[in-house]
C-alpha cells in the first residue's frame, strides 16, 4: 500500500537514494531539503519527487513544512530522519557555533520532525520512522565529538520513542551507517580517509543504496516487529 513519506535531506546523498528507493516501493515520497536549490531542483526534475525546503533544525519551521506538505499530498505515515551536517574538528578547536548546529540539525531535526508526525500517526494507528544514526554515534570518532553526540543521541530518542509508539502501530527504529560514498565522506582529508577504508572488513566504503534497502525493509508492512532497533550497516567497521 502506497503511503506518503517525507524524508530529510533527501535531494542528495544518502536521502536521495532513500527516496528512490521508497519511490519504486510506490510511496508518494516528499523530499525535504535546507540549501542547495539547485541539487533540489534536478532531483525532482529527474525523479518527479517534489522537493520542499526548510531548516529541520528550526522548530517552527518544521511544523510549517510538514503542514505544507499534508495540506497538498495528506498525513505523512513514513519519515526518514536523515538530514545531517558534520562540523569536524578536535574539541580545542571547536567553536560552541560548530556544537550547536550540529546538534540542533542533526538531533533537534528528529525531535522537530517527530513533533510534526508522530502525533497524527499515533491516531491513525500505523506510522514508520527511521532515524539515521551513525557508526560513529556507536563507537565515537576522533574529531566529532558534538557529530557522535548529536548521533548517539539519536540511538536514544530512538528506543524512548519506539516504547511510546508500540502500542499504536508506529515503529521507531534507526540505521547507523558506517562510511558510506557520499559528499560527506568525501569531504574528511584524504589522508584520514586512506587509514578508515582498510579498517572496513568488506574493504570497501558503502554505497547509498545499501542504507536505502534497509529503510525499505523497516518502513514495510514486514517490519512491523521490529522497533527500538538500531540496524548498523557498515561493513563490519563496528560490530555492535
Ligand atoms: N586517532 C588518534 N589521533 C588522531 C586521529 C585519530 N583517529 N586522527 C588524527 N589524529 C591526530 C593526528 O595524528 C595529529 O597528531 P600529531 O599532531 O601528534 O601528529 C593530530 O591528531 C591532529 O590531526 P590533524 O592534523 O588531522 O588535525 P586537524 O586539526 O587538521 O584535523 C580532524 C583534525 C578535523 C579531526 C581531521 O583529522 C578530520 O577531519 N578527521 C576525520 C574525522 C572523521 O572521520 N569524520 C567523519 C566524517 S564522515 C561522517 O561523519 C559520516 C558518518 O556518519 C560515518
Amino acid at each position: 500500500m502506497g503511503r506518503v513519506a517525507i524524508v530529510t535531506g533527501g535531494t542528495r546523498g544518502i536521502g536521495e537514494a532513500i527516496c528512490k528507493r521508497l519511490q519504486r516501493q510506490g510511496h508518494t515520497v516528499i523530499a525535504n531539503y535546507a540549501g542547495n536549490e539547485e541539487k533540489a531542483k534536478a532531483f525532482t526534475e529527474a525523479t518527479g519527487i517534489p522537493a520542499y525546503r526548510w531548516d529541520v533544525g528550526d522548530h517552527e519551521a518544521t511544523l510549517a513544512g510538514v503542514a505544507e506538505v499534508e495540506a497538498a499530498h495528506g498525513p505523512v505515515d513514513i519519515v526518514v530522519n536523515n538530514a545531517g551536517i558534520t562540523r569536524d574538528g578536535t574539541l580545542h578547536k571547536m567553536s560552541f557555533a560548530d556544537w550547536n548546529d550540529v546538534m540542533r540539525i542533526n538531533l533537534g531535526g528528529c525531535f522537530n520532525m517527530a513533533k510534526a508526525t508522530f502525533p497524527g500517526m499515533r491516531e491513525r494507528g500505523w506510522g514508520r520512522i527511521v532515524n539515521i544514526g551513525s557508526i560513529n554515534g556507536q563507537a565515537g570518532q576522533y574529531g566529532q565529538v558534538n557529530y557522535a553526540a548529536a548521533k548517539s543521541g539519536i540511538h536514544g530518542f530512538t528506543k524512548a520513542l519506539a516504547q511510546e509508539g508500540a502500542k499504536f502501530g508506529v515503529t521507531v527504529n534507526a540505521i547507523a551507517p558506517g562510511y558510506i560514498d557520499t559528499d560527506m565522506v568525501a569531504a574528511v582529508p584524504a589522508p584520514v580517509l586512506e587509514k578508515i577504508v582498510p579498517k572496513i572488513p568488506v574493504g570497501r566504503l558503502g554505497m547509498a543504496e545499501e542504507i536505502a534497502r534497509g529503510v525499505a525493509f523497516l518502513t514495510s508492512e514486514n517490519g512491523g516487529f521490529m522497533t527500538g532497533s538500531t540496524m548498523s550497516i557498515n561493513g563490519g567497521q563496528h560490530m555492535y
